[in-house]
């Protein structure tokens, strides 16, 4: 048997593979776009969480983010979207007096807790310390990592007060302050500007820790 009659069958044999599997294929393809849709509001869920002080009763989907609801349902835009998958640190706010990565938890997670955004932290009149050491010490360029930055910031301190070691802390029945505890502290806080050693003069300012 020839090579050239096993190709021409082989050929024969896909052909008709083929001819089984595409409509096979279209089958499926058709059932799907028939499967059950759902009704407007359907899969929704009901979400109350604090925001800055303020109640927010919200409808979303489950699989919404905190960062999408404050930013696409609350439009809090301050809370910035970098990389959207825990690497920038930009979409960074305080939970319950934690610094979370909002890009990174389920909206519906925080039902009944309370959420400050870099807007809840200060107003241009009213600037919170952290904000007012950011401008002192131009800690920022383009400004797109601040936001973040400063909530990362203002809940470090607390860590820190709060005796909350870190991978930099030699000491863990003391955690002292030192540039090294707060780059590793803030190290989830990416600035593509490089404006870190102004971010940590601001910082130190904050924390009554300037150098002289
Ligand atoms: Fe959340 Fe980058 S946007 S960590
Ligand atoms: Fe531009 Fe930080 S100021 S990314």
């Amino acid at each position: 048997m020839s090579s050239d009659h096993l190709s021409r069958r082989g050929l024969l044999q896909a052909t008709g593979a083929t001819a089984v599997i595409v409509p096979a294929i279209a089958q499926a393809q058709g059932k799907r776009e028939e499967g059950p849709q759902l009704k407007k509001g359907e899969g929704m869920n009901a979400v109350e969480f604090t925001v800055n002080g303020r109640e927010v009763h919200l409808q979303l989907d489950p699989r919404t983010t905190l960062l999408d609801a404050l930013r696409e349902h609350l439009h809090l835009t301050g809370t910035k979207k970098g990389c959207d998958h825990g690497q920038c640190g930009a979409c960074t706010v305080i939970v319950e007096g934690r610094r979370i990565n909002s890009c990174l938890t389920l909206a519906v997670m925080h039902e009944g807790e309370s959420v400050t955004t870099i807007e809840g932290l200060g107003t241009p009149e009213r600037l919170h310390p952290m904000q007012r050491a950011f401008i002192t010490h131009d800690g920022y360029q383009c400004g797109y990592c601040t936001p973040g930055q400063i909530c990362s910031a203002v809940a470090m301190l607390e860590e820190i007060a709060a005796g909350v070691p870190s991978h930099a802390t030699h000491d863990l029945r003391q955690v002292a302050f030192s540039d090294a505890e707060l780059r590793e502290r803030m190290s989830g806080n990416i600035c593509r500007c490089a404006a870190y050693p102004n971010i940590i003069a601001a910082i130190r300012e904050v924390a009554g820790e300037d150098e002289a």
